[in-house]
């Protein structure tokens, strides 16, 4: 049986839901929310280490300004409201992705939910917001060549923003498309891709599980026979 230590998320299909309810895009972006909160209750409970939701890509800029002030918004005061509660059921909040140049409202609540989660120890939820996978490998070589470095497999890896978290074993997205949107080009070499059609918000509990016992079974070869 293979054993899990990261499961990555693009959560797809948030927008076209709400259009589907005859409602806002945004609408589908708040019921999105608490698939999130049901995936990481269940993760718990079945003890995946390491989850990573795709919550804001450096593309996604490129939409409307309404509804970048939505996600943001929803982002802020989800923090908010949550924060003693997540720190209570022992969740540790990760940010991956450029921070810095967030809106300095959301900025600073990101850092203040990393900081104090830091010490929680029963699962750790990476988000990634403002996240480009080639923003991120450029970064890391200029980094590298900043510092002098040479570039290895290792020196590499510990200069991207994912450093000391394992690759992903599965990657999970919803929604229909069968592509990685600029998602983690490198550490996903070898995952297990899971495309699922259903739209983020009525992706379920049972929907997550069948993918996990699936890949339970799945032989990883790693090149070897
Ligand atoms: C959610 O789904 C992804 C985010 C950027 C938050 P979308 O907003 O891309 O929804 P669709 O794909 O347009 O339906
Ligand atoms: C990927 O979804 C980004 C996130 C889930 C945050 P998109 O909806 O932005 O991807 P494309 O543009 O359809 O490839
Ligand atoms: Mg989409």
């Amino acid at each position: 049986m293979n054993k899990i230590n990261h499961i990555a998320i693009i959560m797809d299909g948030n927008g076209r839901w709400g259009r589907k309810k005859k409602k806002s895009r945004n609408f589908g972006h708040l019921n999105g929310i608490n698939v999130i909160e049901k995936i990481v209750k269940n993760s718990i409970k079945i003890n995946i280490p390491i989850l990573t939701f795709f919550t804001f890509s450096t593309e996604n800029w490129k939409r409307p300004k309404k509804e970048i002030n939505f996600l943001f918004k929803l982002i802020d005061h989800y923090f908010t409201k949550e924060i003693n509660n997540l720190i209570k059921n022992n969740i540790r909040i990760n940010i991956i992705g450029n921070i810095k140049t967030l809106p300095k409202k959301v900025k600073n609540k990101l850092y203040e939910s990393m900081k104090r989660t830091r010490k929680c120890k029963k699962i750790i939820v990476n988000l990634a917001i403002n996240y480009g996978s080639k923003n991120e490998i450029l970064e890391a070589l200029n980094k590298l060549k900043r510092k002098n470095q040479n570039v290895s497999i290792k020196s590499f890896e510990l200069n991207l923003q994912t450093k000391g978290i394992p690759n992903p074993d599965i990657l999970i997205r919803t929604g229909g498309k069968r592509r990685l949107s600029n998602f983690m080009l490198w550490q996903l070499a070898y995952s297990e891709l899971y495309f699922i059609n259903k739209l983020w918000p009525d992706f379920n509990i049972s929907d997550y599980n069948k993918i996990i016992r699936h890949f339970k079974k799945v032989k990883r070869n790693f090149g070897k026979i």
